[in-house]
């Protein structure tokens, strides 16, 4: 069947047409209008003028859509839509849009979930796909969540962060240190600047940074963002906060902060974090293969230590490309594939909403 599918939730409007069938899926188009140059003026994401862009993209973005998969709306089955979590007034474009679009063109209506959206990014290119139940990363702006995705629509939390999300973590820590928002793909060069500093230039670069001596140095020390205990669950703030604390430092002294050997060692704190709490998972999870996914996963560091967590444990992982990591219209279209399988249908009443329904 061909889907039509929309996103909105934070600042990237998008519209894809997925063809999408038991033995696999076949992107036609993901047309993503990212409002980040907008955005980055204020540091951050503006939710109010993030609305705004989203009203003014949808309707060209949906014809780009359909005219680069060489389709019509007669030819599409159904229509999908983000409802949950994100900005109210952001996912709201997309839910109205898409919800006036399926009614006045008698389409059945699919309303999705933003994570299980993120997680099903890894359906859309893996040949075979994973086959629940696997343990599943979510690592985004914001969310640092690991699930059990028991089947392709029953997902449940069994780790989550109690404060920040990581991106947001390395979006603000980013911004502070000058690196232009969003920093996650900044933050993520300049720690490989940093490790290459600190070990060279070399495949275990992140072994062999565990054991060197700028690692034990105690000048960039930074916590865990792993909770001391035997929940699944992460702390970003004290790593933001003991971050900030030491940039202050630095600055008291007059010293120039080593903006490189500092990324590195934050990368380092955050990446080891998830891995130790998904090796925790993997170990309770008897035989479960490993999917990671948000805008976070293409982090190339935390994409390494990933790999060697999965072939050590013994287990299969599933990676999103970098260009499906981030929000996009097309991994909405495969989560609501599943939906529409068992049902999962909305009326005209549908609405959208920002909480987290996991
Ligand atoms: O999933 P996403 O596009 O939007 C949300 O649902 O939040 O994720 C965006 C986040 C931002 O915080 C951005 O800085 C981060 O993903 N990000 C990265 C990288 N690329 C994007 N973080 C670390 N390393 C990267 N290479
Ligand atoms: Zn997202």
């Amino acid at each position: 069947m061909l889907i039509l599918a929309f996103e909105s939730s934070c600042d990237e409007t998008s519209a894809a047409v997925v063809e999408c069938s038991d033995a696999g899926f076949s992107v036609k188009s993901n047309i993503i209008a990212s409002q980040v140059e907008t955005h980055r003026l204020y540091g951050g994401v503006v939710p109010e003028i993030a609305s705004r862009a989203h009203i003014e993209a949808i309707s060209s973005i949906t014809y780009e859509a359909l005219s680069k998969a060489k389709v019509t709306l007669d030819d599409i089955d159904a229509v999908a839509v983000t409802r949950n979590p994100g900005l109210i007034g952001a996912l709201l474009v997309a839910v109205n849009f898409a919800k006036a679009l399926a009614v006045a063109n008698n389409k059945p209506l699919i309303p999705v979930d933003h994570i299980k959206g993120h997680i099903a990014a890894v359906y859309l290119e893996h040949d075979p796909m994973p086959k629940p139940p696997f343990i599943a990363l979510a690592a985004s702006g914001g969310h640092t969540a690991i699930y059990e995705v028991k089947s392709f629509t029953d997902v449940s939390v069994i780790g989550t962060t109690r404060d920040d999300a990581i991106g947001e973590s390395f979006d603000k820590i980013g911004r502070i240190i000058g690196i232009p928002y969003p920093a996650g793909a900044g933050f993520d060069a300049l720690s490989a600047e940093g490790f290459a500093m600190a070990v060279g230039d070399t495949e275990d670069y992140l072994e062999k940074y565990k054991k060197s001596a700028e690692y034990k140095s105690p000048e960039l020390a930074l916590p865990s963002p792993a909770v001391k205990d035997d929940s699944l669950d992460f702390s970003f703030s004290g790593l933001k906060t003991a971050a900030i604390n030491l940039i202050h430092r630095y600055e008291q002294r007059g010293l120039e902060l080593p903006r490189a050997a500092f990324a590195a060692r934050y990368t380092f704190e955050a990446v080891e974090a998830v891995a130790k709490k998904l090796g925790m998972a993997l170990d309770r999870y008897e035989g479960y293969d490993l999917v990671i996914s948000g805008g976070v996963a293409a982090n190339s560091h935390l994409r390494k230590r990933l790999g060697t967590l999965a072939k050590e444990r013994g287990r299969s992982l599933y990676l999103p490309s970098l260009s499906l990591c981030g929000d996009n219209a097309a991994m909405i279209a495969a989560q609501a594939y599943h939906e529409f399988k068992i049902g999962n249908l909305a009326d005209s009443s549908l609405n959208a909403s920002a909480m987290d329904m996991l």
